[in-house]
């Protein structure tokens, strides 16, 4: 009942040329997979090229990153609504790119997050804990808190149309995959703390996708596990054939 999202983050990879031609390829592709959603998030100087490049096809397409003010002084910004008037539905935030090396704390994810529903696109919220983190045994009290402080101040309507995405930071870009337990039970109790908050019927619909070296050939074994709703691709996403694969698992 969950219908996976299968997402890819392209960092900050191809240029404009790259991308016209990765969808000339990955479209086809893709055009037969009416079993998920599928999204492709390229840098802010591509997504008008992408936008372009998939008209009439099933991919959507989605940022990296937003400001929370709608227009000002904010040199180097980019907003919901400029995002949105591109043709973007989607905007991936609180990646741990971004809370390692740009700033991003739990209380600048929700407000990000409340400025991409704002501005009408369906945000991917990233949570997810460092290897120290988990290697001392704090991954729940870490995913608690990033709950509590970065998406639980959502209202509840709000809340209905966000995705999360646990991304063990450990996991991204280091080929170390979580094994499908190890997900699953993040995905377990990151379900709970939503069940705690906005109810059971909440906690049932929410798509939680996994996220951290997700590739051809273990993404049958992840999506077999029920509590898996999708996945967030980095690495593998940015060739049309290997995302393609993925996507049709
Ligand atoms: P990866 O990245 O698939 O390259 O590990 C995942 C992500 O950062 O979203």
């Amino acid at each position: 009942m969950r219908k996976p999202l299968m997402a890819g983050n392209w960092k900050m990879y191809k240029n404009v040329s790259e991308t016209a031609a990765f969808f000339e390829k990955f479209n086809p592709l893709v055009a037969a997979s009416a079993h998920c959603d599928v999204v492709i998030c390229p840098t802010f100087v591509n997504l008008a090229a992408a936008v372009q490049a998939t008209k009439g096809s099933r991919v959507e397409i989605g940022a990296q990153n937003l400001f929370w003010e709608k227009e000002g002084a904010f040199t180097g910004e980019v907003s919901g609504p400029m995002i949105r008037a591109i043709g973007c539905g989607w905007v991936i935030i609180g990646h741990s790119e971004r809370r390692q090396y740009f700033g991003e704390t739990n209380e600048t994810v929700l407000k990000r997050t409340v400025a991409t529903l704002d501005a009408g696109l369906n945000p991917i919220v990233c949570v997810g804990e460092r290897l120290e983190e988990r290697e001392s045994a704090r991954t729940t009290a870490v995913l608690e808190e990033q709950f509590r402080a970065g998406i639980a101040g959502l209202t509840p309507d709000q809340f209905e149309r966000i995705a999360i995405a646990y991304e063990p930071v450990w996991a991204i870009g280091t080929g170390k995959t979580a094994t499908p337990e190890i997900a699953s039970d993040a995905h377990r109790f990151i379900r709970e703390q939503v069940a705690d908050k906005y109810g059971k019927d909440a906690a049932a619909k929410k798509r939680i996708l996994y996220g951290g070296s997700v590739k051809p050939d273990n993404i049958k074994g992840l999506m077999a596990q029920p509590e898996l709703d999708g996945v967030l691709v980095g690495g593998a996403s940015l060739d049309a054939n290997s995302f393609a694969a993925i996507v049709n698992f």
